[in-house]
């Protein structure tokens, strides 16, 4: 089932999620839920709180950053073709490695896209969707999407990294996608869209 994707401004995206068990109810169609979501948005990763849960779980499907065959090397790209997961309470161990700037975006904020500087490489345990705890190190556009999607579980969106000039400039445009006054190709859910306009 596809879900709506909640917008910017609605107060779920600021709100620290909280941790789930293995009790939690349909956690697994939960997340074949969000997979079919993000994929419809043509997204690389969702965050719970983006779908109006306050949970800490989040999926991540990289493979249209993998490359072509033909394409010169990226090493930033680097097993991108599988990086596909389900993170549950997961904790960032460790960030490391020098700052490197990249034009985020949201499914929460379509549309707009700005530089984000985060560093290199990031540890993470987790447990997946079989609830093993894992614990891995990953780095280049894996690092990136784990860093974003993980900010969502704390409360945090991307333009919440930028410089206060910046977000001064992005006010006007941040607002109408929370009024809905936005044309998206997805199903979204506007925290100040007025009843009865469309
Ligand atoms: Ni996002």
């Amino acid at each position: 089932m596809i879900l709506p994707i909640v917008a910017y401004g609605d107060p779920i995206l600021k709100k620290e999620a909280v941790e789930i068990d293995k009790d939690y109810p349909d956690l697994k169609e939960l997340i074949d839920d969000m997979f079919e979501t993000m994929y419809e948005a043509s997204g690389v990763g969702l965050a719970a709180p983006q779908i109006g849960k306050s949970i800490r779980l989040f999926i991540v499907d990289g493979s249209p950053f993998a490359e072509d065959d033909d394409e010169e090397e990226d090493p930033k790209a680097e097993g991108m073709e599988d990086f596909k997961k389900v993170f549950i309470n997961p904790i960032i161990e460790e960030e490391e490695g020098e700052e490197w700037g990249f034009n985020e975006g949201c499914l929460s904020i379509p549309k707009i896209r700005e530089e984000v500087f985060r560093k290199e490489r990031v540890i993470i345990s987790y447990y997946d969707e079989n609830w093993e705890l894992k614990e891995e190190t990953y780095e280049g556009y894996a690092a990136r999407i784990i860093q974003h999607e993980y900010d969502h579980v704390d409360g945090i969106l991307f333009t919440d990294h930028l410089s206060p000039l910046k977000k001064r400039l992005l006010t006007k445009r941040l607002q109408n996608i929370s009024k809905g006054e936005i044309e998206v190709p997805y199903k979204m859910k506007f925290p100040l869209k007025k009843k009865g306009r469309t």
